[in-house]
């Protein structure tokens, strides 16, 4: 067999990547049996539930010997309708049992599917001129080329950029480091007032929608908007005729402590963009929940969606789904993320005590830590030096999986780790991350200072 990045091509020229052996619950195992702890959810935010629960597979395992794949353009399957309807039923705010849901594979699919059907919606209304996707700095919505035009994390677009037509961004909501240098709640919120002047200069009859993750993921390290964000988005929103897209492919069901990250707000957004924890990690799927009325306008005109790969809304794909809903319903796993998570991120604070520690954040089992050269004037460190990386090595040899981020200064410096365990964490084994954690930063500091 060959060794990674001989035949397989892997995400990191530079990385030594042990092999997996087996998981179960939190952790896994490689093959030599180190053990480690899932501390990122998978590459960042996926099992939900945790590894190794067996009525997932199985429940799979049943349907392929029914049948694995069905012709999509000519036939239904009763998982896809079931499915819909579960999300239907726990849909956030206005969309609750008014939504419908559009499967797809990926979640920058589910970006990308979300921005064409707010387009294609403005079309058929009428209003042919609304083309663009407002979005963020610092924010990311998924590695196809559209959703690299709507996302705003400078390091993984410039490669990119001369291949599509860029879309505008406002400022981050990013308290640590706000763009307009005031505090919370002082600040009147510019950083979502902002918005009225990015849609009046692009012209609002020309703005299609807004798009903008609930508590920033990979870009910003589990940064939640502040109090009250997301209700001026949304009134700005509806004032100039744009649709608010949420992207929730990290924090929907149950990551935040709620089963939505926008039910932290009260703002009901016209489209949601889901994956991720959807499945746990068992299969690709992804989705995109909207608002009855931009379905139905499309469905009076006869307007069939324009989008769709062939392995969307797989049927095994949804058995997965509809199991892994079921089960963060039937054990409380939402509650657990608010309580434990409150609990992570209370502990996370110790490690402000470290010189190289600017910032502790995040919202339920989403947290992020932020790393600075100094702690006074907040100065990164020079992004060559990869800290991020270079910190994740030391907790990953110490057996926790901490997921590497960069780019909250101007999206190229600025270092960061993203956590999110299973939702199925104990108190306990966080204390057993936080052990790591400190192990690892005092480590750290005397080696790579
Ligand atoms: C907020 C957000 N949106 C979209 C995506 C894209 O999802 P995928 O990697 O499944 O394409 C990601 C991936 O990390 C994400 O964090």
């Amino acid at each position: 067999m060959s060794k990674p990045n001989e035949r397989a091509v892997q995400r990191r020229w530079d990385w030594h990547y042990p092999l997996m052996a087996r998981a179960e619950g939190i952790y896994l195992w490689d093959a030599d049996g180190r053990r480690y702890i899932d501390g990122s959810g998978g590459s960042s935010v996926v099992t939900a539930i945790g590894h190794g629960v067996r009525e997932i597979p199985e429940a799979m395992a049943r349907q392929a010997k029914d049948y694995a794949f069905y012709p999509a353009h000519a036939f239904s399957n009763p998982k896809l309708l079931e499915l819909a309807d579960l999300i239907a039923e726990i849909a956030p705010g206005e969309l609750r049992n008014r939504c419908k849901t559009w499967m797809t594979v990926t979640g920058s699919d589910a970006t990308d599917d979300a921005s064409r059907l707010a387009r294609q919606y403005w079309v058929v209304k009428g209003k042919p001129s609304k083309h663009i996707i407002l979005g963020r700095w610092q924010a990311f919505h998924g590695d196809n080329i559209f959703a690299v035009s709507i996302s705003g994390l400078s390091a993984r677009r410039r490669l990119f950029t001369p291949m599509f037509r860029d879309m505008p961004k406002i400022p981050p909501a990013f308290c640590y480091r706000c763009y307009f240098e005031k505090t919370h709640p002082g600040c009147g919120l510019l950083c979502a007032r902002v918005l009225e002047d990015a849609i009046c200069q692009s012209g609002p009859e020309n703005v299609a929608a807004f798009i903008a993750e609930p508590v920033v993921g990979s870009a910003l390290a589990a940064c939640p908007a502040p109090e009250g964000y997301f209700e001026v988005i949304r009134e700005i929103c509806d004032r100039y005729e744009v649709l608010f897209i949420a992207d929730e492919v990290m924090t929907a069901l149950g990551r935040t402590g709620k089963m939505w990250g926008i039910e932290h707000w009260d703002a009901t957004p016209d489209i949601i963009a889901l994956s991720k924890a959807l499945t746990g990690g068992h299969y690709p799927v992804a989705a995109v929940v909207a608002r009855e009325e931009l379905w139905e306008t499309l469905r009076a005109a006869n307007a069939h969606f324009r989008a769709g790969h062939t392995l969307n809304a797989s049927v095994i794909g949804m058995v997965a789904a509809i199991e892994t809903i079921r089960y963060i319903q039937k054990h409380n796993l939402v509650e657990n993320a608010r309580v434990v998570g409150a609990y992570f991120l209370e502990r996370l604070h110790e490690l402000l005590a470290y010189r190289t520690v600017g910032d502790v954040r995040g919202l339920g089992l989403m947290v992020g830590v932020e790393f600075v050269a100094d702690k006074e004037t907040k100065a990164p460190f020079p992004p060559e030096r990869e800290i991020s990386n270079l910190f994740s090595r030391f907790t990953f040899e110490r057996g926790l999986i901490t997921y590497p981020c960069a780019g909250t200064v101007r999206g190229v410096a600025g270092d960061t780790i993203l956590m999110a365990p299973p939702l199925i964490t104990t108190r306990e084994q966080i204390d057993e991350i936080m052990a790591i954690l400190h192990e690892s930063v005092r480590a750290f500091e005397v080696e790579m200072l």
